[in-house]
């Protein structure tokens, strides 16, 4: 999809998209259209009962006395509360109707078009990020060529005051998407493709855009010691490894922040083996690593002022003859030894290496850890917020406050050392899992006894991540939720403003 931003236009073709404030006050652009329409858009708004409010849409086909295909009318409600979730949400629910319409080319008209928060060139990049976000499609494994094309908006046109600033600010937003598409993309690939080595090799690919990767292989990590990671490696043919991505755009002598994510590029639980309806979905296991992939692309793409590791753990969790078993005993590289309760709770496991670490080798300023860790979480929380917990208060709330301003919305849970006793094992040093309810917290609790002083927080994304139920801004399945939230964290509290 090519974007371009103008200062005023008049198409006559096309998709034309205006926009309407509460109260049915026509905008600069959409008076134009109303004058052309012989005044009737007010007659039509009143008997169509469209108020102007947020989320309020209307199509006219063909209206009389222009020469498009048709003429979508958005509410942008008071457009006092809008930020960045506002404005992309408008560019997300166009997408849909653009993507069925026959013919290719959109105009949205918002020139004019003021509000608090944003300026119009922001407000106008941010209307065509949603637009891009929500028409994203994972068609690489359909051969029919129609068939893979369907959905293309080959071009869209978006007037705003200040085109030049709003090109600026679209190249940057443009960066992130890429980004968040490169996370939806991993969590889309079947997991016969996607196995560990397959997923470290897309990761390297980064190192494209300047990101220095290290790959560690199994020989590697049985030499380091990281016998959780390995336990749960063990039981499939395909090896595991450990992708480690730098990104050095701060001051040469700051401590990093450290992103790190479970990558399971498939959990079929192992000997604790998961049912088998929607087991097909646990190819999106690899989403935290995803997440932290994505967000080095976009970082990297934007060039942030930042020093960020991103460090993933990729394995696969299948039952086999030489599979871990619960009663199972493994000695973690933090040389706490887990006893094994339950092989599908696997992917605390996986980051209890990796944190440490991570803590260790790069001693981070903050480490932000994320997992599609709980099925809990999601009878929690469902699909609308991830779970935040950790030791870092200043990060959670910081986390929330983005999210609300973006539209990834996190919630934090608590954490309790009446919850941490119910990890206590007596077998080994901890257990991997709870028995009195609470999974996502105490989840949280097992990878903490991981952490040391670092400041830490995890972000619990398995109900965000990937549902059947649409999101705005993706639609159905993947969403890439991470992405933008950890991108606009670090610009806010970790880049020095030029
Ligand atoms: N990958 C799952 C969690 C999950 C569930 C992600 C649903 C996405 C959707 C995780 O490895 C898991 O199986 N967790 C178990 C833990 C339990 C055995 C303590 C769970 O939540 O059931
Ligand atoms: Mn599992
Ligand atoms: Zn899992």
């Amino acid at each position: 999809m090519k974007v371009r931003f103008e200062a005023t236009q008049n198409p006559d073709t096309g998709i034309v998209v205006i926009g309407v404030f509460e109260g049915r006050k026509l905008t600069l652009a959409a008076n134009t259209y109303n004058e052309k329409m012989g005044g009737s858009l007010e007659k039509t708004m009143e008997v169509a009962g469209f108020q102007g409010k947020k989320g309020e849409k209307l199509s006219l086909m063909a209206p009389h006395g222009t020469n498009i295909d048709r003429l979508i009318l958005v509410g942008l409600g008071s457009f006092d509360d809008c930020c960045e979730k506002a404005a992309t949400h408008i560019g997300s629910a166009l997408a849909p109707e653009s993507m069925k319409a026959p013919c290719e080319n959109v105009s949205i008209l918002l020139n004019g078009v003021s509000i608090p928060k944003l300026k119009n060139h922001e407000v106008a990049a941010f209307v065509a990020t949603g637009l891009l976000m929500r028409s994203y499609r994972f068609s690489k494994y359909k051969t029919d060529l129609k068939e893979k094309d369907k959905h293309k908006i080959s071009e869209l046109v978006v007037t705003t005051d200040f085109p030049e600033e709003a090109d600026k600010f679209f190249e940057v937003q443009s960066r992130i998407v890429e980004g968040v598409f490169m996370t939806r993309n991993l969590m889309c690939e079947p997991p016969n493709v996607l196995t560990p080595s397959a997923m470290a090799h897309e990761i390297s690919q980064l190192k494209n855009l300047g990101v220095k990767i290290e790959i560690l292989e199994e020989a590697e990590l049985k030499k380091m010691g990281m016998g959780a990671l390995l336990a749960v490696a063990q039981g499939s043919d395909n090896p595991p490894y450990v992708a480690i991505m730098h990104w050095q755009g701060g001051e040469p002598d700051e401590a990093p922040i450290a992103l790190v994510g479970k990558g399971v590029t498939f959990d079929t639980g192992g000997i604790s083996l998961k049912p088998p309806s929607k087991m097909d979905e646990m190819k999106m296991d690899m989403g935290g690593a995803a997440v932290v992939a994505g967000t080095m692309k976009a970082l990297a793409g934007r060039k942030a002022k930042a020093n960020v590791i991103g460090i993933v753990g990729l394995v696969e969790n299948m039952p086999s003859g030489n599979a871990y078993r619960p009663g199972d005993v493994v000695n973690s590289l933090s040389g706490k030894t887990i006893e094994v309760l339950n092989t599908d709770a696997e992917g605390r496991l996986v980051l209890a290496d990796i944190l440490w670490y991570a803590q260790n080798r790069f001693k981070p300023q903050l480490m932000i850890d994320l997992a599609t860790l709980t099925g809990a979480v999601v009878v929690a929380l469902g699909t609308k917020y991830a779970a935040a917990m950790g030791t870092d208060q200043k990060t959670i709330d910081s986390l929330k406050q983005t999210g609300e301003f973006l539209g990834e919305h996190v919630w934090q849970l608590p954490l309790d050392d009446r919850y941490d006793r119910d990890i206590n094992s007596k077998m080994a040093d901890v257990k991997n899992t709870g028995a009195h309810g609470a999974g996502t917290i105490t989840a949280a609790h097992f990878l903490k006894r991981f952490v040391n002083d670092v400041p830490w927080v995890h972000l619990d994304i398995a109900g965000v991540a990937w549902s059947s139920e649409p999101h705005p801004l993706s639609g159905p399945y993947p969403s890439g939720f991470g992405v933008r939230l950890l991108n606009s964290f670090i610009e806010k509290n970790y880049e020095k403003s030029v």
